[in-house]
């Protein structure tokens, strides 16, 4: 038996593999940032982890769902499950034992040559590996970049392995989650998360934060100002961070005092005490004290504790 012919027996022995099997890969729409970088094993044959239906298969999503079509494509792109990883990952390359003797190799190429598998030759500069593959290979980090790279099967008799789906599109994430080098990603007030379709990582807040890297407490979320006064954040973090736009009758910081001078019985379940010439705070009572400031203006003009 020729190498060809052996070859092509080999060929359609994993082409009624693949016939048969139909892959959904395992998607994550959204991904937090691992602290630690991670290896990542792809089994380089179309047996096992072929998809070829763009929306359904490769991404498990609906075209609906995404919303616009991503892009004008032949959806049917038999391919190796696409890969999303971290910048700093390392991501190895297992070649399929029985490929072994028919030289092997992986090509770097554009999203056209990925869509189209093309015949045309390589430049040496395209080659992933040094040598052909025979068992596992890592990819050196310099084809790992920011960005989406597309490698596809090299092989002296055409395209055909491409066609079947030795085909894989990478795309590696970098963060925007950290103010500074050491500093904790999100402050520690937020996750450090990317959609599947978003080209990179972003923080999400906890309540009450805010900011590219969930810097910023949000004060007013505390509720400072009382009796119903507005809250404005100011944007110094030097002394006072919010302040308070008070109703009529109120005064102070927080809006707790009140305009005018304690009359007998001004206060309604409270103590009257005068602060300053025209200003008084009523000092509820126990049994009112939960809301200590917050009062409400009667007919007669009596501030009621409750
Ligand atoms: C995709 O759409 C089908 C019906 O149109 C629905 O049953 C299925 O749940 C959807 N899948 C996802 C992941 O939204
Ligand atoms: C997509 O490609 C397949 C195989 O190459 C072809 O049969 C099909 O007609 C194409 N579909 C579109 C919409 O171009
Ligand atoms: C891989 O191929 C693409 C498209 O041809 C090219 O833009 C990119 O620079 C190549 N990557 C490297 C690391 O050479
Ligand atoms: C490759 O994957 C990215 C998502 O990581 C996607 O946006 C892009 O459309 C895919 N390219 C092709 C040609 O399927
Ligand atoms: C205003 O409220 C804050 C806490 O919300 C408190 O620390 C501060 O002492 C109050 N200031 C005055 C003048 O009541
Ligand atoms: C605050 O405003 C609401 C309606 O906007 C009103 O019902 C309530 O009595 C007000 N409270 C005070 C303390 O003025």
């Amino acid at each position: 038996m020729t190498m060809k012919s052996a070859f092509c027996i080999l060929v359609c022995f994993l082409q009624l593999c693949t016939v048969n099997g139909q892959v959904i890969c395992e998607r994550q729409i959204i991904t937090e940032w691992r602290t630690e970088p991670k290896p990542a094993i792809i089994k380089w044959t179309p047996r096992e982890n072929v998809c070829s239906d763009f929306y359904t298969e490769c991404w498990n999503l609906n075209k609906s769902v995404t919303g616009e079509v991503l892009e004008e494509q032949n959806l049917s792109i038999p391919q190796i499950c696409p890969l999303q990883l971290q910048l700093g990952d390392s991501l190895f390359i297992s070649s399929e034992p029985s490929f072994q003797s028919y030289g092997m190799n992986l090509v770097n190429v554009s999203k056209e040559e990925f869509i189209n598998c093309p015949k045309a030759a390589f430049l040496q500069e395209q080659l992933i590996f040094v040598c052909q593959i025979r068992g596992l290979h890592q990819v050196d980090p310099n084809w790992l970049g920011v960005g989406t790279h597309y490698f596809a099967e090299l092989h002296r008799r055409g395209p055909l392995l491409c066609s079947m789906g030795l085909r894989l599109n990478v795309t590696v994430k970098q963060q925007f989650c950290q103010q500074s080098l050491d500093a904790p990603l999100c402050s520690g007030h937020g996750k450090c998360l990317s959609h599947v379709w978003e080209k990179a990582y972003h923080c999400h807040c906890f309540s009450q934060y805010s900011g590219t890297f969930c810097q910023k407490f949000d004060v007013c979320s505390t509720k400072p100002c009382h009796n119903n006064a507005s809250c404005a954040e100011k944007s110094e973090l030097s002394g006072d961070s919010y302040e308070c736009t008070c109703p009529p009758k109120f005064s102070g910081k927080n809006c707790t005092e009140i305009i005018g001078q304690c009359q007998p019985s001004t206060c309604v379940n409270g103590n009257c005490i005068n602060v300053t010439p025209n200003t008084f705070l009523c000092e509820c009572n126990k049994g009112f004290t939960g809301r200590k400031h917050l009062f409400s203006l009667s007919y007669n003009n009596n501030f009621i504790c409750y």
